[in-house]
């Protein structure tokens, strides 16, 4: 463990006292769009959240994964009780997505696995980024990745464009998971920081992680595009040059803007506080 453990150890979980440890099942009924074009009609839409849905049971393993291998690490109590909501949480999300996911295929015709091997998804980066780059390389990738989830959660309930269009199912099912995602979006920066206490190798892993992150959802809605026969340069077009994704005001840029604050030095995420938004969903 590093030596500058004892510097944090008062400044541990910044999580606010208002946030409740719950983790929630979904009842949202989303099944019977999933062969549609469920958003609006719009393909292309469609399949950018189609294929978020099907990078997340692997990106979730990887989080459980690195927070359960350090759960040994954590002396506060606060911090320790939030990383098992956190995996509990996770371990819900993960479950409900490969549901989603399963569904999905089979109603559009996807080959679950060539999909997976395609857009290449392994189910056990832990052991190979650890394996690879360290483990504090993990924990830093589990905060960052923690944070983009967050952003997105956070898009998807504030920004009527993600939503509008959808069915109420979807609304419910999306709704769910990026409430969850806002309220445990310091767990796991809180556990590097009480760990690791540096920032310089979170700012370098946060650049590699938002790119490889776009990279790879990109590379899954090309794969589904082309599983349906149409020629996948059309939703590539589209994600990186259509006003929606890739335009001033567009998903891409406004996503781009709310990492930036991530690379100040004394950033936290509960900086941003959304506990009003969250009473707005939860209460
Ligand atoms: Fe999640
Ligand atoms: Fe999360």
């Amino acid at each position: 463990m590093n030596g500058n453990m004892e510097k944090f150890v008062l400044d541990i979980s910044r999580t606010p006292e208002s946030i409740t440890y719950i983790s929630r099942k979904t009842n949202a009924q989303y099944s019977k769009h999933l062969s549609e074009d469920w958003h609006g009609g719009d393909r292309f839409k469609t399949i950018l959240m189609n294929a978020i849905s099907f990078l997340l049971p692997s990106g979730e393993k990887l989080l459980i994964d690195v927070i359960n291998n350090n759960l040994k690490n954590i002396n506060d109590e606060k911090l320790l009780r939030e990383c098992k909501w956190f995996i509990r949480q996770e371990v819900n999300h993960s479950a409900e997505h490969i549901r989603y996911n399963n569904s999905l295929c089979d109603s559009r015709g996807y080959d679950y696995e060539k999909l997976q091997l395609e857009s290449h998804i392994n189910r056990n980066s832990y052991k190979v980024v650890k394996r690879a780059l360290g483990e504090q390389y993990c924990l830093a990738m589990t905060a960052c990745i923690e944070h983009l989830n967050s952003i997105a959660g956070e898009l998807m309930l504030t920004d009527k464009r993600w939503f509008s269009g959808m069915p109420i199912e979807m609304i419910d099912f999306w709704e769910w998971h990026s409430i969850e995602e806002i309220e445990h979006k310091a767990v796991c920066f809180d556990v590097y920081l009480s760990i690791y206490g540096e920032r310089e190798l979170l700012h370098k892993v946060m650049r590699y992680s938002a790119q490889q992150l776009g990279h790879t959802i990109l590379s899954i809605a090309c794969n589904m595009y082309q599983m349906e026969g149409h020629p996948k340069e059309e939703i590539e077009t589209w994600i990186t040059q259509s006003e929606f994704m890739a335009g001033e005001n567009g998903i891409l840029k406004t996503i781009e803007r709310k990492i930036s604050p991530f690379y100040d030095f004394n950033f936290h995420p509960w900086d941003n506080d959304n506990s009003e938004l969250l009473a707005k969903f939860t209460t």
